[in-house]
């Protein structure tokens, strides 16, 4: 098989066979498939979309690229979520925690932020010392300690992910049904889940905008998640706004940790305890998720979770103290608001990317992140503020960003002067 001819193919229309799809997958390991002809590919599969065998196949291929870890003897229900992406959204970093205090298996495997969105691996990549990529042995180690790990794709854990999310991201190829299917279950399906809950982003800061592109989301990741025997249940949430106050990577596991400790901004706390309670349904531990829910908010406000957090943080290095010291001396700068008014709607993805000009997220593939940059949202929609009154803080470690990241604020906020109810959190569920 010729790449050339299979992307040629592809462009015109046409349907990749299951063969064709491994070649240009299996072209990644063995170098046989170059960078270029990825993007190629990748352009095609967001102009004209993959089918839903298309989508399977590529799915399969990118499982099939690493490793495949077998946790039946923990004699555990494994369980995982995964978020199709948001800004500010944090709730992995609270789930693990609570859910496995609850007597869950979770394997975590997560990506580094994509598009405008953050990603929970450049989030705990932000605590000095912690280990994103843990090896074979001591992912083992954790999980039979623990009852869940956190880590990143690496070159054993679905490589072709890794390699693919980098191109998405820095060539704009983000938005696609099949792509983000693929990606999603790729790094998912290998961690031997009896189930897995998706957190079905929705609104202005995700990549699906409507409920329509988001309905079509959901059931493609049912269709080949349920083709290898693991139940799904999806949740659809809304992020027309940043979820909690705190965008970036240092400061949402501040957030995060304030939350454990029972500091926790009410929206927040609605999304993660009705996450905890599909994973902790799903997994049989509870027969509803009024119940699971009950459990998952005991384990909470009992303090149980946030001595799991602290535990799971440690046995992979990290060290919480030391980020503290560590982005204390970063600048900070008050984001006043432009006229009196009422919030009546937030462009979330322009706020995420006045988190990328702050330098919390990558513009292209090389770029260092500035792990303590980002933002503190003080206001939400429906909060009522006055011309000059501060609206958010900005940080970073160099002044010279806040011009340009106030100029994509002041363009995403919009006001007006009648009361606005803030938006519904929890949409609706698909199991
Ligand atoms: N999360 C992923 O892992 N991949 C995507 O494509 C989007 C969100």
């Amino acid at each position: 098989m010729i790449n050339s001819e299979i992307l040629k193919k592809k462009r015109l229309g046409g349907r990749l066979g299951d063969d064709e799809i491994f070649h240009l997958i299996e072209g990644l390991k063995n170098g046989k498939t170059d960078d270029l002809q990825i993007t190629a590919f990748l352009t095609s599969a967001c102009i004209i979309g993959l089918s839903p065998d298309e989508t399977t196949a590529l799915t399969f291929a990118m499982r099939d690229s690493g490793m495949k870890f077998n946790f039946r003897h923990l004699g555990k229900p494994v369980i995982d979520k995964h978020s199709t992406g948001g800004v500010g959204d944090k709730l992995s970093l609270l789930l693990v925690p609570i859910v496995s205090a609850c007597g869950v298996a979770v394997p975590m495997i997560s990506g580094r932020g994509l598009g405008h969105t953050g990603g929970t691996v450049d989030k705990l990549e932000s605590i000095p010392g912690f280990d994103i990529r843990p090896d074979e042995k001591t992912i083992y180690r954790l999980m039979e300690e623990n009852g869940c790990f956190m880590s990143a794709q690496n070159d054993f854990i679905a490589p072709a992910d890794k390699k693919l999310y980098h191109i998405r991201d820095i060539t704009g190829n983000v938005e696609s049904t099949g792509l983000i299917t693929a990606s999603i279950l790729s790094k998912k399906l290998v961690e031997d889940l009896d189930g897995l809950v998706i957190d079905m982003k929705t609104g202005s800061g995700a990549f699906m905008k409507s409920m329509a592109e988001a309905e079509e989301l959901a059931k493609s990741m049912k269709t080949v998640a349920e083709l290898c025997g693991v139940k799904i249940s999806v949740l659809f949430t809304s992020m027309d706004q940043p979820l909690g106050s705190k965008i970036g990577n240092w400061l949402e596991i501040e957030e995060s940790l304030d939350a454990l400790k029972g500091n926790c901004p009410p929206d927040i706390r609605e999304v993660t305890l009705a996450l905890a309670a599909e994973m902790i349904c799903l997994a049989g531990i509870k027969p509803d998720t009024e119940s699971a829910r009950k459990l998952a908010a005991e384990t909470w406000d009992s303090g149980k979770a946030l001595s799991q957090f602290h535990k799971m943080i440690e046995s992979q290095g990290g060290s919480l103290e030391e980020g503290t010291k560590k982005y204390a001396s970063h600048y900070e700068f008050e984001y006043k608001a432009p006229r009196s008014g009422i919030i009546t709607s937030m462009d979330t993805t322009g706020i995420g990317i006045a988190g990328i000009i702050l330098r919390a997220g990558r513009q292209n593939i090389d770029d260092e992140i500035d792990y303590g940059a980002g933002i503190i949202m003080e206001k939400k929609i429906g909060d009522e503020v006055s011309s000059g009154e501060t609206l958010a803080r900005f940080r970073a470690s160099d002044k010279e960003l806040f011009h340009r990241a106030k100029k994509r604020m002041d363009e995403s906020i919009f006001y007006c002067q009648e009361k606005v109810d803030s938006p519904k959190l929890i949409l609706r569920a698909m199991k």
